[in-house]
């Protein structure tokens, strides 16, 4: 069997497959299912300092779309739906919320699994304080400075979209722990290398990308807004987006830089589209809530079955390839004209 091993800077993992902070991972019971089905790590809903990030939980939607972004019943959902939703930050008070971790992190470890603890922030100085007990408890900590909530609810939580911000609130978690620090950024800005490097130069040990996006989705029949709102939405669409920056930033930073990818992974052939771009881990949420933490073990079986497959005896060896093999539009050769395909001509008639 091949070696499915990988780093995040000084945090190994047994696999790269990741359950993703979200409501899912909010509970014990959740985590224990995600560590249960062979998650490499799970990352824990996220908190933070302030109860109005707690009490958007409280008006919280969720709609499962289709390709047509038509709802669908949430009891036949598919491989390509959207998850479309408002939500809020674990309603737990923090004491009781880190020995929940604590306790989670202990069991992981029967399972080769690993816990990391997340904060969406609202202000760089209590997320550090909050980072600071967390890391005492989990193995590593996530900073979510990507929410894309932050954009209906501002100061609750934040969405950090100039490389500036992004600078400042890893140096101040930086400077309040020693433990594995991962910053997780917006896709919705104009150069998220840019935000990486931030996190880079500000003591990140790997950086999580991209966060999703604030959408907008009529409904036909009731002419109204799907959730009555704005809300983040994800879904097959955004991966190739998310591969775009995973790649960008795999050739852009350090080598061997962890890159974790986020945002449109719904199955092990997506695990495995983000690796070749350049991650070094994959997170998942919206499969794991739309059909069940047996996403993440169909995931790990599908990495084993394609290394065995190709012949490859490290999943690491498969990081970054398709990035690597990219040529710029500038070194695209010019395709011989009998072979160009312009398959709208058959639409023009003389
Ligand atoms: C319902 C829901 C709640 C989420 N809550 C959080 C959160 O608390 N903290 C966080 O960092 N990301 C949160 N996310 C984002 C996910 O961790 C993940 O990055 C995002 O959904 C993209 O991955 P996906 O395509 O696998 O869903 C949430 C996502 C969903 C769908």
């Amino acid at each position: 069997m091949a070696d499915l091993s990988t780093r995040l800077g000084p945090l190994s993992l047994a696999n790269p497959v990741i359950a993703a902070s979200s409501e899912f991972t909010m509970t014990e019971r959740g985590i224990r299912a995600c560590v249960d089905a062979g998650a490499g790590a799970v990352v824990a809903k996220s908190v933070n300092e302030n109860p109005a990030a707690a009490r958007q939980l409280d008006i919280a939607r969720y709609a499962l779309l289709d390709g047509d972004f038509a709802q669908r019943p949430w009891s036949s959902p598919q491989r390509g739906d959207s998850l479309f939703n408002q939500s809020g930050l674990a309603q737990v008070p923090l004491d009781d919320w880190l020995a929940m971790l604590d306790r989670c992190e202990r069991y992981a470890r029967t399972r080769d699994c690993r816990v990391i603890g997340s904060i969406t922030v609202a202000e760089p100085g209590p997320a550090a304080e909050i980072a600071r007990a967390m890391a005492e408890v989990t193995s590593a900590v996530e900073i979510n400075l990507s929410a894309p909530h932050g954009r209906e609810v501002t100061g609750a939580v934040r969405q950090l979209s100039s490389a500036e911000a992004v600078g400042e609130y890893t140096a101040a978690v930086r400077a309040a722990v020693a433990c594995p620090l991962i910053v997780k950024l917006t896709g919705q800005t104009t150069d998220v290398v840019a935000l990486a490097q931030q996190a880079l130069a500000n003591g990140a040990d790997a950086v999580s990308m991209i966060g999703r996006f604030q959408g907008f989705v009529p409904d036909l029949d009731t002419q109204r807004p799907v959730l009555g709102s704005w809300g983040a939405i994800g879904g097959s669409w955004t991966l190739p987006l998310s591969l775009y920056w995973v790649s960008k930033s795999h050739l852009a930073l350090p080598a061997g830089f962890p890159i974790i990818g986020t945002n449109g992974a719904r199955d092990g052939d997506d695990v495995l589209r983000f690796l070749l771009s350049g991650a070094t881990a994959v997170q998942l949420a919206s499969a794991v809530l739309a059909r069940g933490p047996g996403v993440l073990a169909q995931a790990v079986s599908r990495l084993h079955a394609y290394l065995d497959e190709h012949g490859i005896d490290r999943v690491g060896d498969l990081v970054g390839r398709a990035a690597r093999a990219a040529r710029s539009y500038a070194e695209l050769d010019q395709t011989d004209p009998s072979e160009r395909s312009r398959p709208w001509e058959l639409f023009l008639t003389d």
